[in-house]
């Protein structure tokens, strides 16, 4: 199912963000220095990839086709996953503001209550939402979606996607060394 490996792929991509961050939390708490350049290029991404690209695809097709299939799941499992895109977004918008007013203590409490939320999120979706989709999804449908998906992208713009998985790699490979 292309569709669904899709989202699971930018979730690998979500979570190598993560670790990233993570990093940056770690030297933050050992009142160590970090490049604020950096650190606010990972913000980006956590706005722009994780929540415009990836949770814009859940919010306009993902979610509506499982809605559409049995609408009992919009009160359910799909609302809980509204709502966390929601927190994930608060959270975000405090870490950007402390990080300007270099108020770090703010900073790593909303990052971790943010890490924490981000990968039970994944869970959920991975072990919950994408099974039911299965059910629901034949050859005909999961094209449609991936269709759907390509004109999200398209409206984005064609360098969204490289930019930012350049961005993840260059910041692994200053901060965490390189994978390959
Ligand atoms: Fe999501
Ligand atoms: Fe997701």
């Amino acid at each position: 199912m292309k569709s669904i490996n899709r989202l699971k792929e930018e979730h690998r991509i979500i979570e190598r963000g993560m670790d990233l961050l993570r990093y940056f939390c770690a030297q933050l708490s050992h009142q160590q220095c970090v490049a604020s350049n950096d650190l606010s290029m990972l913000l980006d991404f956590f706005r722009d990839f994780a929540d415009k690209w990836h949770h814009g695809k859940e919010e306009e097709v993902f979610f509506p086709f499982l809605i559409k299939k049995d609408n009992h799941l919009e009160q359910g499992p799909v609302a809980m996953m509204l709502h966390e895109h929601e927190q994930g977004r608060n959270y975000l918008a405090q870490m950007r503001q402390a990080m300007q007013q270099a108020k770090w203590e703010v900073f790593l409490e909303a990052a971790s209550e943010y890490l924490t939320l981000l990968s039970a999120h994944i869970q959920k979706e991975e072990q919950v939402l994408f099974q039911i989709a299965t059910i629901y999804l034949d050859n005909d449908s999961d094209e449609q979606l991936w269709q759907q998906y390509h004109h999200l992208e398209e409206a984005m713009g064609e360098a969204f996607y490289s930019h930012y998985a350049a961005v993840i790699t260059a910041l692994e490979e200053r901060y965490l060394g390189s994978k390959e």
